[in-house]
């Protein structure tokens, strides 16, 4: 691999350790768990996973030596970080016992089922210390929940004679995790699942997972280049950006981004949800906010939109339920795209067929096509920055019309996705990751199965970081999928009563108004502390820093 001058820079970079996971540890045990919800149907479902302790590492004098060859899985979208799971998994295990292996699967999930796999020894290791991306092994999005998938996997294990398997995912994969580690105990075949918080949506966290990894760099990518666009907004003043992030359903990046960058709009879909706003609603907030700026002379601006935002535009959010109950009928799977689409319509109800027929036919047609293995409308599809300057330029038109509105309205689109997940990791993901890999090991080492491995007091130096692992049927609840309960770790979607939203809150209608924008810059790995060291504003706001 043909290296950068700071890739070879940072591949000197020694992530920073807690002190709990710097030697050998021992393990701190907390009183029983019961999940978030639904705990009787959860309890029965997950007999032998089911509320199992909190557990936290401390230093012990007696090193534990276990044999064990371990399974690596990267799975889902790319996170900044991810490789460093790996190689604090890996160094950790080394340090165990020498003699102990990792085999990573190729290709996400689907490379255990398909006996995908290379050993990954230290020339490879090294090679991805500090790095972006998950092209060590590659990722990928196949769900692991038959019978026959945890089978064809054991085969595997058994050749490699490993002792567990880590899998580094969001909310989806973690719960294929808990169902593969509950089968493989149910079973007593003797392997361990254990599951790493993986995902820049910033979606998986709760009480005890302060953030998922990947967040904190791919939060400061996004906001670099909306801040690089808002100076460029500032110097032209000609040009209204629609800024579209990703994120899934929750709001989180789309919060952090205008927390660092201060533009005059941000979308909060769950505020949106909540105040029961119409696709018009929206568009008359943005449109408004345009015309007083317009009144002081600023016919420029930039607006931040999360990618999920549609699904919670509440007559959506109703069609999107139904569609999903339509496209899991036995009939609707034989269809192709052109039949799937009349065979939706004629199934929809009259007032969720009006809201579909109400849509831009390229929106209309991505929420009834296309969904992913998991079932999840796929969000990153659908231009919703372009529906919405359309709308606005719409608006507008009727405003100037009717006499309320006289500036110049032009928009430029932008979508930031992709740019974001493979950064290479900040201080803060960098240690972070490295981190998990090494509870991820310790959590082997001490024969847990069926747990999340987890750093907490993530604000603080990283030397006082506590590092254990939390059950994962504890963040578990039901939630209807595909037409059908199922158990699932719940999403955290952003909280209209916490420090973050309603620190923005309380700022953006001057926001709004003046040109109050903020340029964070680029990661910096090196320098003064308060520059590369900081967690995002939500990490800090959330721990009450
Ligand atoms: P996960 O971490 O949940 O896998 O999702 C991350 C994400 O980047 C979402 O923000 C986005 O909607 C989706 O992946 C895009 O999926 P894909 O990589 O398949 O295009």
């Amino acid at each position: 691999m043909e290296k950068s001058a700071l890739q070879m820079a940072r591949a000197a970079y020694q992530p920073k350790l807690p002190k709990a996971l710097q030697g050998a540890v021992k393990v701190k045990e907390g009183a029983a768990t019961q999940s978030v919800g639904d705990q009787e149907e959860i309890k029965k479902l997950f007999p032998n996973t089911y509320g199992m302790p909190i557990v936290e590492f401390e230093p012990a004098t007696e090193a534990n030596n276990t044999k064990m060859n371990v399974g690596i899985i990267l799975s889902g979208g790319q996170a900044p970080g991810g490789h460093n799971v790996i190689t604090g998994l890996f160094d950790q295990i080394k340090k165990l016992n020498p003699e102990n292996r990792l085999f990573g699967f190729i290709l996400g999930p689907g490379g255990l089922v398909d006996h995908n796999y290379m050993e990954l020894t230290a020339d490879i290791i090294d090679e991805y210390r500090n790095t972006g991306g998950f092209d060590m092994i590659g990722s990928g999005r196949t769900k692991l929940e038959k019978v026959d998938q945890f089978e064809k996997g054991l085969e595997i294990i058994r050749e490699l004679n490993i002792k567990a398997i880590v899998i580094i995912g969001g909310d989806d994969s973690n719960t294929n995790a808990c169902v593969l580690a509950e089968y493989y105990a149910a079973k007593n075949y003797g392997v361990q699942v254990i599951g790493c918080p993986k995902t820049i949506d910033g979606d998986l966290k709760n009480d005890q997972i302060e953030t998922s990894f990947g967040f904190d760099t791919a939060c400061k990518t996004y906001s670099e280049l909306i801040g690089n666009i808002e100076r460029d907004c500032n110097s032209a003043r000609k040009y209204w950006h629609f800024i579209k992030v990703m994120g899934r359903s929750a709001s989180h990046i789309a919060l952090e981004c205008a927390l660092q960058t201060q533009p005059n709009i941000c979308l909060v879909s769950e505020e949106i949800e909540q105040k029961g706003m119409s696709l018009d609603d929206i568009v008359t907030y943005i449109a408004n906010a345009v015309c007083q700026r317009a009144a002081d002379g600023n016919n420029f601006g930039t607006v931040i939109i999360p990618e999920g935002v549609i699904e919670f535009i509440p007559a959506i959010k109703k069609l999107i339920a139904q569609l999903n109950d339509v496209l899991a009928m036995p009939e609707a799977k034989e269809l192709d795209r052109h039949e799937s689409i009349d065979f939706v319509k004629a199934h929809l109800t009259d007032e969720n067929l009006a809201v579909f027929n109400s849509l831009p036919t390229g929106v209309a047609r991505q929420l009834a096509l296309d969904r992913d293995p998991h079932g999840n409308v796929q969000v990153s599809l659908i231009e919703t920055e372009k529906l919405l300057s359309t709308m606005v330029a719409q608006k507008l038109e009727k405003m100037k019309k009717e006499g309320k509105y006289t500036g110049k309205f032009s928009a430029q689109h932008h979508f930031f996705g992709y740019e974001g997940r493979c950064a290479a990791p900040s201080n803060f993901d960098a240690d972070y990751c490295y981190a998990l890999g090494t509870s991820a090991a310790q959590l082997i080492a001490n024969g847990k199965t069926g747990y999340m491995a987890i750093v907490k007091n993530t604000t603080a130096p990283a030397e006082q970081w506590i590092a254990g692992g939390v059950p994962i049927t504890m963040m578990m609840n039901m939630e209807k999928r595909a037409g059908e309960m199922k158990p699932v770790i719940r999403k955290a979607l952003v909280e209209l009563d916490g420090a973050p939203f309603k620190t923005f809150a309380a700022q953006r209608d001057r926001w709004a108004r003046e040109t109050a924008y903020v340029y964070p810059g680029p990661i910096q790995y090196w320098g003064p502390t308060e520059v590369c060291d900081q967690p995002t504003r939500t990490l800090a706001l959330e721990q009450g820093k």
